[in-house]
């Protein structure tokens, strides 16, 4: 009985220390629409960064059907076929269909998921395009259920989606992900934790967005104790930690301040900061801006994560400082890894220095 176990446990610590840690990229693929050094497509990929390639986004029409958002970039510029072509730089390399997203809105999302028929167009329309393209699987990203003019019943009715896309994936062997909120008040109100853990193979929890302009007050986009308070949240509604994967922004939230003389973190804003040159919207700015802004920039260690600052522009990022804090974290919790929103906005021209430098840092701390 005694060698047995000890046999069990040698066997269990192979699997810990064998099982590769999850890189997950998602790629904004309309980037491909910005101008100069901001133009990203399939050639700025390095495919050995990462262990899966999340090909954002598709959406769903009122019927429940998936579809192309962007048939132009998906099929005639061939984004689809040259992104599934990168296994061949990477052959371990899981390249999913993410299906969402915020712009996508949550009311189509709830109509289908508690009506039978629409879900078996949506399942069916999963299956087809993942063959049909040869996707190695799906990743939902519903924000969110019960939330933005879904009801109560999608959290259950979120369960029965998920279960049943989990039977109809299991003969082709695809994976099944899903994006979701990662704060309390946001999960407790969306998700049946422990119910829809059952059913997928990893849940990317998006720890980012915690500040924003419409607070009144200059904020921190990814603090370690919010960051903290998330996972350790996940893990105690029943969530295992090897399914749960840890979101890093490679960008940042932007303030307007009120008083440039008043420039650290609480102080008050009138509104979003100026848009940037590449991602060209207010109150958000890519670290491939950020690095190149020179402004002044301090590291708070309470918040481990850095702020930057210049006349009444006011910016929380992450830098390589806080993304090695951030995966110390996810390695202390045996989290199955990080994925990273979003690849075009991280440096990958190392217009800064060397390309890809916050992804490098996650695949430094979690594969190499
Ligand atoms: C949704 O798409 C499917 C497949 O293209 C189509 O058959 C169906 O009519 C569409 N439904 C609506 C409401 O547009």
């Amino acid at each position: 009985m005694g060698k047995l176990l000890v046999l069990l446990a040698i066997l269990s610590l192979g699997q810990i220390i064998t099982a590769e840690r999850i890189v997950n990229c998602y790629w904004g693929t309309w980037a491909n629409y910005r101008s100069g050094n901001g133009k990203f497509d399939v050639s700025n990929i390095d495919a050995n960064l990462c262990t899966h390639l999340s090909y954002s986004f598709f959406g769903i029409n009122d019927s429940g059907n998936i579809q192309s958002l962007d048939t132009w970039l998906d099929y005639d510029l061939g984004f689809i076929s040259q992104a599934i072509g990168l296994k061949r730089q990477n052959s371990n390399l899981k390249v999913l269909a993410v299906v969402g997203g915020w712009n996508e809105g949550s009311t189509k999302y709830s109509s289908m998921a508690g009506d039978w028929s629409k879900r078996q167009n949506f399942i069916n329309s999963a299956l087809t395009l993942l063959r049909n393209n040869g996707f190695d699987g799906l990743d939902l990203d519903w924000e969110y259920p019960n939330q933005r003019g879904g009801n109560w019943n999608d959290r259950s009715n979120f369960v029965t989606l998920l279960r049943e896309l989990k039977e109809a994936f299991a003969p082709y062997g695809y994976e099944l992900g899903i994006a979701v909120g990662a704060g309390e008040s946001l999960a407790s109100t969306s998700y049946e934790i422990a119910n829809i853990a059952q059913q997928v193979n990893f849940i990317n929890v998006m720890t980012y967005d915690f500040a924003m302009a419409s607070d009144g007050k200059t904020g921190f986009n990814a603090p370690q104790w919010a960051i903290e308070n998330a996972i350790n949240y996940w893990l105690s509604q029943g969530a295992p930690a090897n399914k749960l994967v840890l979101g890093v922004g490679s960008y940042g939230r932007s303030f307007q301040l009120s008083d440039p003389s008043q420039n650290w973190p609480g102080a008050p804003c009138r509104g979003v900061g100026s848009a940037g040159a590449y991602t060209g919207d207010g109150g958000y700015l890519g670290y491939n801006e950020i690095c190149q802004n020179n402004w002044h920039t301090v590291f708070d260690n309470d918040n481990a994560a850095p702020y930057a600052y210049s006349g009444d522009q006011w910016v929380s990022f992450d830098n390589v400082l806080s993304v090695q804090w951030k995966m110390d974290f996810a390695l202390r919790k045996n989290l199955a890894g990080a994925m990273v929103w979003s690849l075009e906005t991280d440096d990958y021209r190392g217009l800064c220095g060397q390309a890809y430098p916050l992804l490098r840092t996650i695949n430094e701390k979690l594969r190499w």
